[in-house]
């Protein structure tokens, strides 16, 4: 949350006299996971924060001529999605919990959760040119989109996921093989 979402309004604010003196552009990056909360921890509510931010910081600057977008990646093969850091980041999760939140979910819980997440960092998109050339159409493009969806995970999954009704994206994304073991 002070990186993703803290770090990028500080900044953004920082910038912003000059900006509006040069009638310049605010490229923010967000990310699918800030219109589809896929997961438990701080990501998802720091992109939703992100989204939040450039939604009413481009309707307030929208008179003073500076355009904001928002870029949208589905799952690209960064040096984040990369790291042992971030394959690791449920076990470690895990490995903090208390017993009776261990006892509570069980071991399998658990294992079948990590399985999941590692099966999802797998399908990391390796052409970034995706992200980098929406980046570059919101910056020179003469008109800049408002939001720019990148990767076909995104655009074929997540965001039409994201316009469902609640009760079906839950249904969607319940995964019936993961149950907690004091669950009936
Ligand atoms: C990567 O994406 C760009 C579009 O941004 C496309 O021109 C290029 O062909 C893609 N490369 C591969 C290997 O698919």
């Amino acid at each position: 949350l002070n990186v993703n979402l803290v770090g990028l309004v500080e900044v953004t604010l920082s910038l912003l006299p000059l900006v509006r003196r040069a009638r310049g552009r605010v490229v923010n990056v967000a990310s699918v996971l800030g219109r589809l909360s896929l997961f438990g921890g701080g990501y998802c509510p720091s992109k939703y924060g992100v989204e939040a931010f450039s939604d009413s910081l481009r309707r307030e600057l929208r008179d003073f001529g500076v355009r904001v977008s928002i870029i949208e990646p589905g799952c690209f093969r960064t040096p984040l999605v990369e790291s042992e850091a971030a394959r690791a980041s449920i076990a470690c999760a895990w490995s903090r919990c208390s017993d009776e939140v261990r006892q509570a979910y069980g071991h399998r819980y658990f294992s079948t959760y990590n399985n999941n997440f590692l099966r999802l960092l797998s399908t990391a998109n390796s052409n970034l040119s995706l992200v980098t050339s929406a980046m570059e159409h919101a910056l020179t493009a003469e008109h800049p989109r408002t939001r720019y969806t990148c990767g076909l995970d995104a655009k074929l999954y997540y965001i039409p996921l994201s316009y469902m009704p609640s009760s079906w994206t839950d249904r969607l994304l319940h995964s019936s093989d993961l149950k907690p073991s004091g669950s009936t």
